[in-house]
């Protein structure tokens, strides 16, 4: 295809790398913050029951049931959820929906490395701040974007910001806060309250990770009603297929079981933590279902190899705020003895 047939602005950005998806069942797969743990088996009894001829139908547009669900769960209402193909879906959307050609995104750095992507697809202003040397908080004073993507906890570092930071932000911003909650359920503290209360301020979170269902793809977003209002005006006709609306219904029809796993992987978050401190790793304090770890006597970049060819895969982002670290996703108990023996052999 001729070069000059694509966008200038795609032809010069890089898109999106996924964490590998390998398909040796053997490996120790510990770089996509997966959950380790299957599903409810409120979800394996409702792919039993279905009736594959309602898929001859186009499925609900707006996703009735399912967001009636999420509502009674946040105890808002109908018009305040949207529910997406995958929190990915909903991000693309709001750079759609809320940031004007001549307009920026705004995002910590380190955060997803999804957001300077979505920037770049739509070809507008990135509009980074730097998280302190610790990758603590920092409140970007005297800036403005269009668009801010506000992880918390944060990706790929871990730690959770303090939420009377997060509060004042969303004050002091002018334009919208997405606070992205891929991974709150994991964590002692939310801010979906502040999604109710500011008229600027969405809160998005996933069932990709607490819920065990990241192949299914649905993340939903709570705002207020004229935010929710323009996402329905942009999204595809049929954003949410059938299936995945029935089943993210089960889903969130079992917290009780998404809670127990959970507990389970906060319990190895704390084992693996202290046994990594012990080796003489610096390991940050997580609010998530992953650590971010500094290796010590080898390099992450080594580390992340030599874990590698052991069939243990962690991630690792190379550049100059991220090359110091892994990010190592918790696993069941037997993959976290898996990976800690590997560790100790390798050092
Ligand atoms: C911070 C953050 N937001 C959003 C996502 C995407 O989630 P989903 O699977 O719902 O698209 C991820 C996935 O890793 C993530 O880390």
């Amino acid at each position: 295809m001729k070069e000059s047939l694509i966008r200038k602005s795609v032809q010069v950005m890089s898109g999106y790398v996924p964490g590998e998806q390998p398909s040796d069942r053997h490996i120790v797969k510990l770089n996509t913050n997966e959950n380790p743990y299957p599903p409810s088996p409120r979800i394996f009894r409702a792919i039993r029951k279905y009736d594959a001829d309602k898929l001859r139908l186009y499925p609900n547009p707006v996703s009735m049931n399912l967001r009636c669900k999420i509502a009674k769960f946040h105890g808002c209402k109908i018009e305040n959820v949207f529910a997406g193909n995958g929190s990915d879906e909903i991000l693309a959307l709001c750079t759609r929906a809320f940031v004007e050609d001549s307009g920026s995104i705004g995002y910590f750095n380190p955060s997803y490395s999804l957001y300077p992507v979505l920037a770049e697809i739509r070809n507008v202003q990135k509009k980074p701040v730097e998280l302190g040397v610790n990758f603590e908080w920092r409140m970007p004073r005297e800036y403005k974007a269009s668009l801010f993507f506000l992880t918390n906890p944060n990706a790929p570092t871990s730690m959770l910001y303090p939420k009377e930071e997060v509060r004042k932000f969303c004050v002091l911003f002018k334009g919208v806060v997405l606070i992205d909650e891929a991974y709150v359920d994991f964590s002692k503290e939310h801010c979906m309250d502040l999604a109710l209360q500011f008229s600027n301020t969405l809160v998005m979170r996933t069932l990709s990770k607490s819920y065990s269902l990241a192949g299914l793809r649905v993340g939903y977003v709570v705002g207020a009603k004229q935010m929710i209002e323009a996402l329905f005006k942009i999204k595809d006709s049929y954003n949410l297929d059938a299936f995945s609306q029935v089943i993210a219904f089960e889903a969130l029809s079992d917290i009780k079981y998404m809670k127990s796993n959970v507990s389970k992987i906060r319990g190895t978050r704390v084992r693996l933590a202290k046994a990594l401190r012990n080796l003489g790793y610096m390991v940050y304090p997580s609010e998530t279902n992953f650590l971010w770890v500094r290796p010590s006597g080898i390099s992450a970049e080594q580390l992340f190899e030599q874990l590698k060819k052991k069939k243990i895969f962690v991630r690792y982002f190379k550049g100059p705020r991220t090359g110091n670290y892994v990010r190592i996703t918790l696993g069941t108990d037997r993959e976290v003895d898996k990976l800690l023996e590997a560790v100790s052999k390798i050092v």
